[in-house]
C-alpha cells in the first residue's frame, strides 16, 4: 500500500524527510510497488541537460501494479463505474478481474495489428470504459499512447497523430455529450487525409451513427477483439520507458508533446492520490475531468487504479439532462471524494440553488479543484453548498509538465485557506524569484514560481524536440524548472496560484496558447494579422479576447466576419477555443521594431487602459486610442 499521511505532524515530518533525504523518501515509497528487477540508482539528474530519471535500470509493468498486485484482494471490487451520458441508459461496472480481462484482450488485439513496444497508439474516443481499457493494454505491451481530448479538430488531431508518428488510432463512432453527437470517426477520417503513418483504425461503436469504414484500414473494436484470449503477459519495461505523450499548448503556435515515464510517474500519481484524497479502501471517487487531459489521465486512470480505487468514469456534461447532475451522480454511488474545475463550480453556482436544494450529498468527504485558480466566491460556494461545512477542499496545483498534484492542502490535516493551493506535497520544493531569477525567500512575496529540485512525475521530454523543452522550462532561470505561473506566498508560508505568466490562457481550465488561437485566425482569407489574450470572465476564468486586423470586409460585414473567423477556429483547434470577444480594428500596437505589444492589449481587455505604461516606444500611438474607443469591454481611462 502507499503510504498515508495522518497527521499535521505527520505531514511535516515527511516533508522534512523528503528534503534532507529524498532518494530515501521515494525509495521507499517506490519499495510498495512490483519491480520486475529492482533499480540501481533511486535519482540522477541535472537541470542543465535537463536529464532526470528515476529508478534507473529498475523493470516493472505499471500494469501489473493495478493488477497483479490487488487482484488478490481487490478482484471481485469494482475499479471502473461508468455513468452513462444519459442516465435512462444502463451504467456499467468493470471489477479489477473484469478490466484485467479486458486490457488483456484488447492487448492481444494491439499485438496482432502488430503495435509493440515503444510504438505509438493515438487515442480519439469518449469518455467509455473502453478508452481506459486502451490505454492500459498500450501499457500492457510497452506500447506509447497519446491521447488526444476528442473535442480537438480534425486539424489539431492530424498534427498530433503526425507528429508522434502514430500507427494506429483508436476510436468510436461518435461521442456523447449532453445533447450533441460528436462525429469521431468522420474527424478521424478527415485527418488522416493528412497522414500517412496510420496503419490501422480500430472503432468503437458507441453511437451507432452511420459511418464509413475503410476496407483494409478500418475494423470494429468488438470485431477486433472476438476470440482474443483474457491472458496476455505483461512485457517487461524500463523505468524510464515512455508511459504515454500528452500534448498541451505553449507559448508559441506548436503543441508540445510531454512525454511521461514509467516508474517515476506510477510512483508519483500513487502516492499522490492517496494523499490528496486521502482515499481509504472501500471509498467511492469521482473525477469529473476528460481522460483527454493530464487530470484524467493521472487522477481518473493511474493514480486510483495503482490504490485499488474505485473510479467513477462520467461520460456526459454538468448541465445535462440539468444542472443538478453531478448531484445525482455523487448520490447514485455515494461518492466520497469528488474532484472538479472551478469554472464548473461557477457555471454551476451561477445556476441557482433549486438544482442542489434536493439532493443529499451526505457520502462526500472530500472535495477537489484543479486547472485555474478559484475565486473565494466559488469556493465558499462549493464549501458551503457542495461540502455541507463539512468537507475540506483540497485547491490542487499541478500541470500536464508535473505529472502530479504539487502544491495542495492534505484535507483534515492541512488548515484550508480560500484561493490557496496552501503547502507543497513531500518531495517537492517551490522557490520563487523574481524577473533576474533572484530568490525572493521571505514569506510575504509575490514572483514566478519555480521548482528547484526533481521529483518522479515530472516531464522527461517533449516528443522529438528535446531542445525546446531545456529552453522552455529550463533555461529562463539557471538550475531552476520554471513552471510559467505566477504566485504570491503568504506570511503562513502558503501558496496562492496568480494565473500564467506567459502567452498561455486558461479558459474554462482548458489550456490554451495564443499564438496557437492567433496562427488559426489569420489562416482565415481576410485576415492580415491578429494578436489574442486573456481577459477575465466570469465563468471560464479566462475568456478569450482577439484583436484582428482585416483587409477587406466581406459581404456578411463585421457580424458575418465575426461568425467565419469563430468557425475557422472551431476547425483548426476545436469548439473550446473560440473567441469570445473579436475586436475588428485599424492595427496592432507595435513598437517600432515591429513586435505587438501585448501588454497593452491585456491591459484593455481587462477593462483598464488608466495606467498603460510607457507607450512611447510605439510604431503608432493613435492606434491605441482607436482600439480602447472601439473596446468590447468598458474600459477606464
Ligand atoms: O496556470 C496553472 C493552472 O493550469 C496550468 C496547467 O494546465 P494543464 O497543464 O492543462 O494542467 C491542468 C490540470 C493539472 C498551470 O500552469 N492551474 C492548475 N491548477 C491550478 C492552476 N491555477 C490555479 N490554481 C490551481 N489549483
Amino acid at each position: 500500500m502507499v503510504p498515508k499521511i495522518h497527521s499535521l505532524g505527520g505531514y511535516i515530518h515527511e516533508y522534512q524527510k523528503s528534503l534532507t533525504n529524498p532518494e530515501s523518501f521515494w525509495a521507499e515509497i517506490a519499495e510498495g510497488f512490483h519491480w520486475t528487477k529492482r533499480w540501481n540508482n533511486v535519482l540522477e539528474w541535472d537541470f542543465e541537460g535537463p536529464s532526470v530519471q528515476w529508478f534507473s535500470g529498475g523493470k516493472l509493468n505499471i500494469t501489473e501494479n493495478i493488477f497483479e498486485r490487488n487482484l488478490y484482494t481487490l478482484g471481485n471490487q469494482p475499479a471502473i463505474i461508468w455513468e452513462p451520458n444519459n442516465p435512462e441508459e444502463p451504467n456499467r461496472t468493470l471489477t479489477y478481474t473484469e478490466l484485467y480481462h479486458e486490457v488483456n484482450k484488447f492487448a492481444n488485439t494491439l499485438k496482432r495489428l502488430k503495435v509493440g513496444k515503444g510504438d505509438r497508439v493515438a487515442i480519439y474516443m469518449p469518455m467509455v470504459p473502453e478508452l481506459t481499457v486502451a490505454m492500459l493494454a498500450c501499457a500492457r505491451i510497452g506500447a506509447i499512447h497519446s491521447v488526444v481530448f476528442a473535442g480537438f479538430s480534425a486539424a489539431s488531431l492530424a498534427d498530433r497523430i503526425n507528429d508522434a508518428e502514430a500507427k494506429v488510432v483508436l476510436t468510436a463512432d461518435g461521442g456523447f455529450r449532453g445533447e450533441k453527437i460528436t462525429p469521431l470517426k468522420n474527424i478521424v477520417d478527415e485527418a488522416l487525409e493528412s497522414c500517412t503513418c496510420v496503419e490501422t483504425v480500430v472503432v468503437y461503436q458507441r453511437t451507432k451513427a452511420k459511418i464509413n469504414m475503410l476496407e483494409g484500414r478500418d475494423i470494429w473494436w468488438h470485431d477486433a477483439v472476438a476470440g482474443q484470449s483474457t491472458e496476455c503477459p505483461a512485457e517487461e519495461t524500463d523505468s524510464e520507458d515512455v508511459l504515454f505523450i500528452l500534448y498541451t499548448s505553449g507559448s508559441t503556435g506548436k503543441p508540445k508533446g510531454i512525454v511521461h515515464t514509467i516508474g517515476g510517474y506510477m510512483v508519483y500519481t500513487a502516492y499522490t492520490f492517496r494523499n490528496v484524497f486521502q482515499y481509504n479502501a472501500g471509498d467511492v471517487y469521482f473525477c469529473t475531468a476528460d481522460i483527454g487531459w493530464i487530470t484524467g489521465h493521472s487522477y481518473i486512470v493511474y493514480g486510483p487504479l495503482l490504490n485499488g480505487a474505485q473510479t467513477l468514469m462520467f461520460e456526459g456534461v454538468p448541465t445535462w439532462p440539468n444542472p443538478g447532475r453531478f448531484w445525482d451522480v455523487v448520490d447514485k454511488y455515494q461518492v466520497n471524494q469528488f474532484y472538479t474545475a472551478p469554472t464548473a463550480i461557477r457555471s454551476l453556482l451561477s445556476l441557482g440553488m433549486e438544482h442542489i436544494i434536493d439532493k443529499k450529498l451526505s457520502s462526500l468527504k472530500v472535495l477537489g479543484t484543479v486547472g485555474e485558480p478559484i475565486n473565494e466566491e466559488a469556493w465558499h460556494w462549493y464549501h458551503d453548498h457542495i461540502g455541507r461545512n463539512r468537507c475540506p477542499i483540497v485547491d490542487t496545483w499541478w500541470q500536464t509538465e508535473t505529472g502530479g498534484v504539487m502544491i495542495s492542502p492534505i484535507p483534515g490535516i492541512i488548515p484550508t485557506k480560500p484561493s490557496f493551493a496552501t503547502l507543497p506535497l513531500p518531495g517537492i520544493q517551490p522557490i520563487i524569484v523574481d524577473a533576474e531569477g533572484k530568490e525572493l525567500s521571505d514569506h510575504s512575496v509575490k514572483g514566478n514560481l519555480c521548482i528547484r529540485f526533481p521529483w518522479p512525475g515530472i516531464a522527461r521530454t517533449i516528443w522529438g524536440d528535446h531542445a525546446r523543452f531545456r529552453e522552455t522550462y529550463f533555461s529562463t532561470f539557471k538550475n531552476l524548472y520554471f513552471t510559467g505561473d505566477g504566485v504570491q506566498r503568504d506570511e503562513d508560508g502558503y501558496y496562492r496560484i496568480l494565473g500564467r505568466v506567459d502567452d498561455v490562457i486558461n479558459v474554462s481550465g482548458h489550456r490554451l496558447g495564443t499564438a496557437e488561437i492567433e496562427n488559426a485566425i489569420n489562416a482565415h482569407p481576410l485576415v492580415n494579422e491578429s494578436a489574442v489574450v486573456g481577459y477575465p470572465h466570469p465563468i471560464k476564468g479566462q475568456g478569450i479576447y482577439a484583436f484582428v486586423v482585416c483587409g477587406e470586409l466581406s459581404t456578411g460585414g463585421e457580424e458575418g466576419i465575426r461568425k467565419s473567423i469563430k468557425m475557422a477556429v472551431s476547425n483548426l483547434i476545436g469548439p473550446f477555443a473560440r473567441p469570445d470577444l473579436i475586436q475588428l480594428v485599424p492595427g496592432l500596437p507595435k513598437t517600432r521594431s515591429g513586435k505587438i505589444m501585448r501588454r497593452i492589449l491585456r491591459k484593455i481587455a481587462e477593462g483598464d487602459a488608466s495606467n498603460l505604461g510607457d507607450i512611447t516606444t510605439l510604431l503608432d500611438e493613435e492606434v491605441v486610442v482607436k482600439i480602447i474607443d472601439g473596446a468590447l469591454v468598458e474600459v477606464k481611462r
